[in-house]
């Protein structure tokens, strides 16, 4: 697990070159500004460099900022966020067994309200259903955010509702395709899945501690890079949008409309969301068969309901599902 940063003072030579209007600064004026010498200056560029900063030097010596890598650093993350309290604050690694694993932990020891944990790659980044995520290095984007909602625990699900519902919204922005939410928390673009999202829930005596809410986006991904037990079922957003998506750019957007739709969710649960969670899911009036590990109820979708459950009029009268695999059998 190797964490992902900076060094304090190429984050403030950084944080100053790149203020626009953009500027060649020589290099006794930042060393004087940070009262170090010349050489930690060079040091600080030369560690920028090294994490992918593109920064000029002109004939004089002046240094000029030209470009930012699209990595998931913190500060990157930070630059430009327009968030007030989600991923304000910032834990980044390079890889990770799984971020949600290192969420809860962060989560035990009291991280603050809406942090996050990102991570370039996953070695057992973990599915909905017991499953594997994908994650192949710095081609997606894989991230926890962790949360303290005055909620009872048998609203959480809603809260992959609601995730998914702020996907759809922030990927709808990249591509000319439909994109649509499978049931409970799946984003498909086309028909073919695109993010995940795994929620999983800290409660005691019917009160919640926390939830990790984990969102897996395939973004980057050619065709080669999915397994091929996937190939045919997933896409990526720049596959589909038909070019290279900065990874950071999506992240800020996506989490700037999680902020909106979770002060919503936090006010009134899915109350408010429940236009673009009909709209986006599709499944009202369809007739399914969901898979519940196995057991299989066949039914016709009535409603989602304000916790996120699934309304199904089955043989047995109406039934309420929070968890399963659905499949449209035939459209009314
Ligand atoms: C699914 O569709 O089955 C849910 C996939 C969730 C994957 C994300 S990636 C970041 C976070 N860390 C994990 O180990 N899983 C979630």
């Amino acid at each position: 697990m190797d964490s992902a940063s900076l060094n304090a003072l190429s984050e403030h030579v950084l944080a100053d070159i790149r203020r626009p209007p953009l500027r060649a600064f020589p290099i006794e004026e930042l060393a004087d500004v940070y009262s170090c010498e010349p050489s930690d200056v060079l040091f600080a560029i030369d560690s920028l460099r090294r994490a992918g900063y593109k920064v000029d030097a002109d004939p004089k010596g002046r240094f000029k900022f030209v470009s930012a890598p699209d990595l998931l650093l913190a500060t990157e993350i930070l630059y430009g966020l327009k968030t007030e309290f989600i991923g304000r604050r910032v834990y980044a690694y390079q890889s990770v067994q799984s971020t949600n694993i290192i969420a809860a932990q962060l989560a035990e020891a009291k991280a603050p309200d809406g942090a996050i944990v990102v991570a370039e790659s996953q070695s057992k980044g973990r599915g909905r259903l017991g499953r594997s995520w994908h994650s192949p290095e710095k081609k997606g984007i894989y991230l926890s955010i962790i949360l303290y909602p005055d909620i009872e625990p048998a609203a959480a699900p809603g809260l992959s509702v609601m995730t998914a519902v702020s996907l759809a919204g922030t990927i709808t922005g990249y591509v000319t395709k439909d994109v649509n939410i499978k049931w409970p928390n799946d984003c498909l673009i086309d028909g073919r899945k695109t993010a995940g999202i795994l929620t999983e829930l800290s409660a005691d005596r019917g009160k919640t501690n926390h939830v990790i809410v984990g969102v897996g986006i395939n973004v980057n991904h050619a065709r080669r890079d999915f397994p091929p037990e996937i190939v045919k079922t997933a896409t990526s957003v720049g596959r589909e949008a038909k070019r290279e998506i900065r990874r950071v750019e999506l992240l800020q957007k996506f989490l700037s409309q999680f902020e909106k739709d979770y002060l919503k969710f936090r006010k009134g649960g899915l109350k408010g969301l429940r236009k673009q969670i009909v709209a986006y899911s599709n499944l009202i009036g369809k007739q399914v068969r969901l898979d519940m590990s196995g057991q299989i109820i066949s039914g016709t979708v009535t409603d989602i309901d304000d916790y996120g459950n699934l309304v199904l009029i089955t043989p047995a009268g109406p039934r309420r599902f929070n968890a399963g695999e659905v499949t449209v059998v035939k459209s009314k």
